[in-house]
């Protein structure tokens, strides 16, 4: 069980303060996606999720645990980077090891010659293909196993971003904008994909997009973001028909709304562009 509570989190960078007082609940198996502009935070809001940033004030607390302080590896999440942050030299069996790698065997047992004669990294060592192996297979990449990320496509190398975040089976999955440096056509199939995947694993997705119908087709909620506050957090249908503030109004829908000055009369009416309207 994985439901997110945040707690009035504000973080400053000096004296620049990107996030004031963030506050969101967070269902079990929700997927809920954080909507703004470049810049607004979301990163950020993100980083702090997975501990890989500490907040300046506020709480998180992930399932019935409060993690603030508590390390990103003990905190039960996996992160999609923007860049998919593979590493180069290694192969693809070798990246989406890494994490079971770093959980499942000790920093001796991990050393490249000693670790290969200590007790149980065999055992381990088998255990953690069979992981792999199973989770490539379920993302139609065991045929990549042996390349390294230089040899994949722009599409592979994101599904092997997600493999390695997939393979330790997290409680809770954040992407920070896992499509953007897919072509427009991949991007499209990329979006079924991640929502198939949510709904098989029925595990909580935190994801990041710019990408207004990213959000409105993927999410069970969309939370809008600006100026490192949440504007509105609603269902898809209802932020589009219902928005609770212009701003989020501007945001969403293609072209932009258009925006008249009106006023309001005593009759009901409102007079705008020389005419009356009920
Ligand atoms: N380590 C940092 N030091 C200083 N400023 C930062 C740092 N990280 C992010 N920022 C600033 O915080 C703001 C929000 O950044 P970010 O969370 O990356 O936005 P988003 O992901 O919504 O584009 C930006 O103005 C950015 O320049
Ligand atoms: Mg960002």
């Amino acid at each position: 069980m994985a439901e997110i509570s945040i707690r009035s989190i504000r973080k400053s960078f000096g004296a620049t303060s990107v996030l004031k007082d963030v506050s969101l609940e967070i269902a079990d198996g929700e997927f809920l996606t954080l909507l703004g502009p470049s810049g607004c935070g979301k990163s950020t809001l993100l980083r702090i999720l997975a501990g890989l940033e500490v907040q300046t004030g506020g709480s998180l607390a992930i399932g019935d645990h409060v993690v603030d302080g508590v390390r990103p590896k003990r905190r039960d999440v996996a992160m999609v980077f923007q860049s998919y942050a593979l590493y180069p030299h290694m192969t693809v069996a070798q990246n989406m090891a890494l994490p079971l790698r770093m959980r499942r065997l000790s920093s001796w047992q991990r050393l490249p010659v000693v670790g290969r004669f200590l007790l149980g990294t065999t055992a381990v060592g088998a255990e953690i293909e069979k992981d792999v192996m199973r989770t490539a297979k379920a993302l139609g990449i065991g045929h990549l196993l042996a390349r390294k990320p230089g040899q994949l496509s722009g599409g592979q190398r994101q599904r092997v971003a997600v493999g390695r975040a997939m393979v330790r089976q997290p409680a809770v999955f954040l992407m920070d904008e896992p499509l953007s440096n897919l072509d427009a056509k991949l991007r499209v199939q990329m979006r079924a994909e991640i929502k198939e995947l949510h709904q098989r694993l029925g595990v909580t997705f935190v994801y990041v997009t710019h990408d207004q119908s990213e959000a409105m087709t993927m999410s069970d909620r969309v939370a809008v973001m600006l100026d490192g506050e949440l504007l509105q957090v609603a269902p898809p249908q209802e932020i589009y028909a219902d928005p609770d503030d212009l701003r989020v109004a501007e945001f969403i829908g293609s072209p932009k709304i258009n925006i008249l000055e009106a006023t309001l009369r005593s009759d009901g009416l409102a007079d705008a562009a020389g005419t009356s309207f009920t």
